[in-house]
């Protein structure tokens, strides 16, 4: 069931003593979505452990059923997919429904692209206002052709459908903004074009798809070459099927991390946390603002660093944020801004652009929510400056008002962590949206409020 299908759900979150104790986060989406598509196109059986079965994953292996991959859920949790073969994707019968997935939906735009298959995507209405532009301009270029919607600000959006071409065309294409979501839709689509397509990446975003294309045996390079990031993929390549261990989410572990600091007596250990350095730049920042986050038993899981972190209540301090951390902790901003409105001191972010064409427009969606919530911020055109409270408690949401999160999980997750260290309470509109990426996140803060 997508968020758009019930009815909201409104919810309080209030302070409710420490946290305490240990928790596992479960599989990073991002891993998730790319584990389902390569299975999907490998030879043979796949199996995936710690697959994340958010309402976004399954959109993906809904999407790939339609296109004729088997994906099953064995009982104990463990996923067994059979691929089409590069090449192999059948034309779906129905129209592939995104709900409000992003990366489902420009992934799987790049696969669809160079097979000879017609599809329509659609989405809810936070997809539906996302600007699929960015992935239309290089997919054209390789000979796919779209029909997307008018949206707003000329920027072309769902419904879209899409023609893809056999044979593609290998394009060479620098990335014109840091986007993962672009690279892999460019490097996706050249796995079924002849020849090498190439991704030339100024800023360097998630690595995940180059590590896992890698792994299921396509025949992909990464180069440094004057200051880029330079990604070359040989296409009509076979993928040999993988099992592949997910890690946990650094994503979702960030709103527990987040959630121990500013929680006065906490003591949290988050296990089992992917820690791949293009997404590991919240830890930094946080330590920086004087965080005690401490690494246990660092190791590797599936090709992914990962380790146990240890967090406790700390007195943090604000900082200005690099703005070069950004593509490392683009989905992580909603958060810090909770750590920054608990910080003693002035936090300034910038070059955040980004953060306006996610789920929501994040900058407004925050700043609206936390000044509701008492915290002092300025929303800028590229950042939020914010005033931090010096570890007092926010005064809370007034009594029948709710924060607006715009169908944005990450929204009502940060605010849920803002009510935790509020004297009133925050009131959330509508909690529905956490079951894209994180459906336990309500379960594990009550197992750590009553720990
Ligand atoms: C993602 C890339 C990022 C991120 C999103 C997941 C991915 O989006 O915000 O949650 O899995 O590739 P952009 O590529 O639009 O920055």
């Amino acid at each position: 069931m997508t968020a758009a299908s019930s009815a909201p759900r409104p919810r309080r979150f209030a302070a409710n003593g420490s946290l305490r104790g240990a928790i596992d986060v479960p599989g990073d989406k991002s891993i998730s979505h790319r584990a389902l598509m390569l299975s999907a196109l490998a030879v043979g059986e796949s199996r995936v452990i710690g697959l994340l079965e958010g309402e976004d994953v399954l959109s993906t292996a809904a999407a790939m059923r339609a296109m004729g991959a088997q994906i099953e859920r064995q009982t104990g949790g463990e996923w067994r997919i059979h691929g089409v073969g590069i090449g192999g994707l059948l034309q779906p019968e129905a129209a592939l429904d995104m709900g409000n997935s992003g990366t489902s939906t420009r992934l799987l735009m790049g696969l669809v692209a160079s097979h000879g298959i017609t599809a329509c995507f659609i989405g809810d209405a936070s997809l539906s206002r996302r600007p699929m532009g960015r992935v239309i301009e290089p997919l054209s270029a390789m000979g796919a052709a779209f029909t997307a919607s008018p949206g707003a600000n000329t920027s072309q959006t769902l419904p879209l459908m899409l023609r893809g071409a056999a044979p593609a065309v290998p394009i060479e294409y620098r990335l014109p903004v840091a986007s993962a979501q672009v690279k892999s839709a460019v490097l996706l689509a050249g796995l079924n074009t002849p020849g090498i397509t190439t991704v030339i990446e100024p800023i360097a975003t998630r690595d995940h798809s180059e590590r896992m294309l890698a792994g299921f045996g396509a025949e992909l390079t990464v180069e440094q070459e004057g200051g880029a990031r330079v990604i070359r993929i040989r296409g009509e390549a076979e993928l040999r099927p993988q099992t592949i261990v997910v890690p946990g989410d650094p994503s979702s572990a960030a709103f527990f991390i987040v959630a121990a600091l500013i929680v006065p007596g906490s003591d949290v250990t988050i296990r089992n946390v992917g820690l791949n350095p293009t997404r590991a730049g919240l830890i930094g920042v946080l330590k920086d603002m004087g965080g005690s986050i401490e690494f246990l038993a660092a190791r590797e899981v599936g090709g992914e660093p990962v380790a146990d972190l240890r967090v406790q209540h700390s007195a943090l301090r604000g900082i200005a944020v690099d703005p070069a951390l950004a593509p490392s902790m683009i989905d992580e901003f909603p958060v810090l801004f909770v750590a920054a409105a608990l910080a003693s001191g002035t936090t300034t972010t910038t070059g955040l652009d980004e953060l306006r064409v996610k789920e929501s427009d994040r900058l407004a969606a925050m700043c609206a929510a936390l000044t509701l919530a008492g915290a002092r911020v300025t929303e800028t055109a590229d950042g939020l400056i914010i005033e931090g409270s010096g570890g007092e408690p926010l005064q809370g949401t007034p009594e029948g008002t709710k924060v607006a999160t715009h169908l944005d999980h990450r929204i009502a997750m940060s605010m849920a962590v803002a009510g935790l260290a509020s004297r009133d309470g925050v009131g959330i509109d509508d909690c529905r949206p956490i079951a894209t990426s994180f459906p336990v996140f309500e379960a594990l803060l009550a197992q750590l409020a009553g720990a």
